[in-house]
Parts: C-alpha cells; sequence; structure tokens
C-alpha cells in the first residue's frame, strides 16, 4: 500500500510574493481570480523536504552553503532509480535555475551572432536565453501530424549554415506536452554531429510524465551525443520546489565543462541557497512514494478536465498529454481572435490561462493550463466558465 498524500486541499498563496497567485492579480487588476497559467503546482512539497528546511530554520544560522557529497549521490540515485543511467558524479554542475544555465550555456558555447536553432512554440526564456545574448534565434516550427507535433528535420537542415552552433531541445516540451521518442531523439543527435552543434536538453519537466509514457533522457540516446550535450534539469518542477532556485546541468565532456567551470568563476556563481542542498537530497531519496502519487493525481486531473471539457466546451481541442503537467488546447475551431478569448476568461469567466502567443507566434490559436491544483479548483475555475459561456 502507497502512503496517502493531500493533494486535494486548496492553500491560500496569495500575500506571500507568489508569482501565480499575487503577480498574476496585480497584472490582471482581479482579487479573486482563479489562475492557471504559471507552471508550478498548488500543492505543498512533499513532508521530508519541508521537515528538512525547517531542520534549518531551527538551527537559525542562515550562513554560507556548499554542496554536499549527498548532493550529489541523491542526483545520481535518481538517475539510476528513474533512467536506469548511471551518472559520474563529476559530469554533474551546480546552478542555481534552468533559466541561468540556458543563458550561460549559450554565452559559453556560442559567439555573439551565431545561430540556436529552437522548436516553436517555445518556453519564452529559452528564447530569451538566444536573442538576450546577441544570439540569432533560428525558428523551427514544430509539425502538426494530426493531434501529434513532430520534429521538422527537412526545415531544421534548411536553417543550418556556418554561423549555426547550437540546437536547444525542450523535453518533455513546453507547452506541446510531446515526450519526444528515442527515434526522434537519435535523429536530433545525429542532426547534431553533423552540424557539430552543442546540444542544450532542457528536461526539467521529465519527471513527469503521463501513465504509460517513458522520458527518454537525452543521456540514454547515444554516447556519441555525450561530447556535445549540456543536459539542464532539477527536482523544482518533479517536488513543487521552485522556489528554491535549484538546478543542475550534466555535462559529460570534459572540455565542454572546464569552459563552464570558467563562466562559472567568472559570474561569480558559487553557492547554492541555503535551502537548495537539502531539498534536492531528500527530493531524490525520500519523496518516492509522494512522486507517484502526485503524477497519478495529475493524471486524474487530466481525465477530469478532458470529460468536463468534452461536454461543456467540445470546441476546445485538448491535445494528447505525453509530459508536463499542462494542457495544451487548441481553440482554432472557435474563430476567435486571442485578444476576445482571453479577454472573454479575465473578464468575464474570472479565470487566467497562459495564451498561445507566450509561445511564440507557432502558438496562435492554442492556450496553455496548468493542472496541478486540487481537482475543487480546478473544478471551480470551469465552473466559472460554463456559466460565462455564450459561444
Ligand atoms: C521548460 C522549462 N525550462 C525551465 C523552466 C524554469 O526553470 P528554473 O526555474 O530552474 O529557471 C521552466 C519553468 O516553467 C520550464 O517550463
Amino acid at each position: 500500500m502507497g502512503m496517502e498524500f493531500d493533494f486535494d486541499t486548496m492553500i491560500n498563496r496569495r500575500n506571500t510574493n507568489c508569482g501565480k497567485w499575487d503577480t498574476m492579480d496585480k497584472k490582471y487588476g482581479c482579487e479573486d481570480m482563479l489562475h492557471l497559467g504559471v507552471a508550478d503546482m498548488d500543492f505543498k512539497a512533499p513532508d521530508p523536504i519541508l521537515d528538512g528546511l525547517r531542520d534549518i530554520l531551527d538551527m537559525g544560522v542562515l550562513g554560507y552553503t556548499d554542496l554536499s557529497d549527498r548532493f550529489f549521490e541523491s542526483i545520481q540515485r535518481w538517475y539510476k532509480k528513474q533512467y536506469q543511467i548511471d551518472v559520474p558524479r563529476e559530469w554533474i554542475v551546480f546552478c542555481p535555475r534552468i533559466n541561468v544555465a540556458s543563458s550561460i550555456c549559450v554565452d559559453t558555447y556560442t559567439d555573439k551572432g551565431d545561430g540556436v536553432i529552437m522548436n516553436t512554440p517555445a518556453y519564452g526564456p529559452l528564447r530569451s536565453a538566444i536573442e538576450k545574448n546577441d544570439r540569432s534565434f533560428l525558428a523551427s516550427p514544430l509539425k502538426r501530424d494530426g493531434d501529434r507535433y513532430v520534429l521538422d528535420f527537412e526545415h531544421m537542415e534548411s536553417l543550418v549554415d556556418v554561423r549555426t552552433k547550437m540546437l536547444i531541445m525542450c523535453n518533455p516540451h513546453n507547452p506541446t506536452g510531446r515526450c519526444w521518442t528515442k527515434e526522434e531523439l537519435t535523429q536530433a543527435a545525429e542532426f547534431c554531429r553533423r552540424h557539430d552543434l552543442i546540444l542544450f536538453s532542457d528536461e526539467i519537466h521529465g519527471d513527469l510524465v503521463a501513465e504509460g509514457v517513458t522520458h527518454y533522457s537525452t543521456l540514454n540516446i547515444t554516447d556519441d551525443i555525450n561530447e556535445r550535450l549540456i543536459l539542464a534539469t532539477s527536482p523544482a518542477k518533479t517536488f513543487n520546489i521552485p522556489g528554491v532556485i535549484v538546478s543542475y546541468m550534466i555535462i559529460p565532456n570534459e572540455d565542454l565543462r572546464k569552459q563552464m567551470a570558467k563562466t562559472i568563476d567568472r559570474i561569480g556563481m558559487h553557492n547554492p541557497t541555503i535551502f537548495a542542498v537539502t531539498a534536492v537530497e531528500k527530493a531524490y531519496t525520500e519523496c518516492d512514494d509522494w512522486y507517484v502519487a502526485v503524477k497519478k493525481y495529475i493524471d486524474a486531473n487530466e481525465a477530469f478536465t478532458r470529460a468536463y471539457f468534452a461536454e461543456h466546451f467540445p470546441a476546445f481541442h485538448i491535445l494528447p498529454r505525453e509530459g508536463t503537467y499542462l494542457l495544451w488546447i487548441d481553440y482554432s475551431a472557435l474563430g476567435m481572435s486571442e485578444e476576445a478569448l482571453e479577454q472573454w476568461f479575465l473578464r468575464e469567466a474570472n479565470v487566467s490561462v497562459y495564451m498561445g502567443s507566450v509561445f511564440g507566434e507557432a502558438g496562435v490559436g492554442y492556450m496553455r493550463l496548468n493542472l496541478a491544483s486540487p481537482r475543487a479548483m480546478l473544478e471551480a475555475a470551469y465552473e466559472r466558465m460554463r456559466k460565462a459561456w455564450r459561444f
């Protein structure tokens, strides 16, 4: 028998400087809106993590902190247990955030004016890592094959020239929810090898796959990708601890690691926060049951949402979700502009979601909805939508 966990309690996160609730209230000028946008969960983190952080607070001295042996061993345990991959300790490189990792990787491994390919629709900060470092953002739109988004290798090929230096992938893909197959990743690895590109693989959503779906880490695709791979991930999404600010990169190639060590030294990115090390140790060693349970809860939220939408909003077409806790929804059948639909959500339904243009031109006609909330909260949001619905 697995342990029972409470994902049903609605926790009031307002007045805590919360990005999802307070910032969005301010943004939309609203006080009682239900927010299904920002990608964190409305669930409490697992008890072992909270207890570990409480112990730190009880000790009371919030001083400089260093990485522990257990930090590395915990990551190694997780990769072995979840993905049957042995990650040598020296490959693991601490980084506060993935959004820092992507930016410093672009800065370290490419030069100003170089081209970096990325599939669209795209998670904004990954795109920013390219553009704000004055590199050229080479967008390769994913193709829709029926309900399935696929990589368009022909188009990716057409983007490459002598100044193209990197491919950034997101796996599972935010916002479309695709988990790239072994074959797709092998093809992407071969593409990078052929054109001598660094592959930056953002796998922050990797642990959160739907029942029956496998997350293939780029690390277990082919050995020769290792010479050009930077994998960036963290327990932040999996265990709902993004406010702790901790992530890490896995960099198998020693030369690339040395270059990164220089960057880290240059920008003074030395210590993790005092909470980061404990959070990773606890998350990856004491929270396996919570992890299984939260995935089940999200799967059930998806089933609930699909049934509700099929009954009340059949014009919203929900695409298959393989990974992430986000639903990518095609509303083009409504024939409504994004502005009109957003205004309807904000002003009439009193619910917020992310409109697709947040993910660039390729996202227009879609919206993204976060499933990782208590079921009753989702139901309350859908009820608001149903009562206001007039299309
Ligand atoms: C694909 C992806 N990468 C990175 C991040 C952010 O990671 P971090 O908080 O470590 O910067 C997110 C958060 O939504 C994400 O969806």
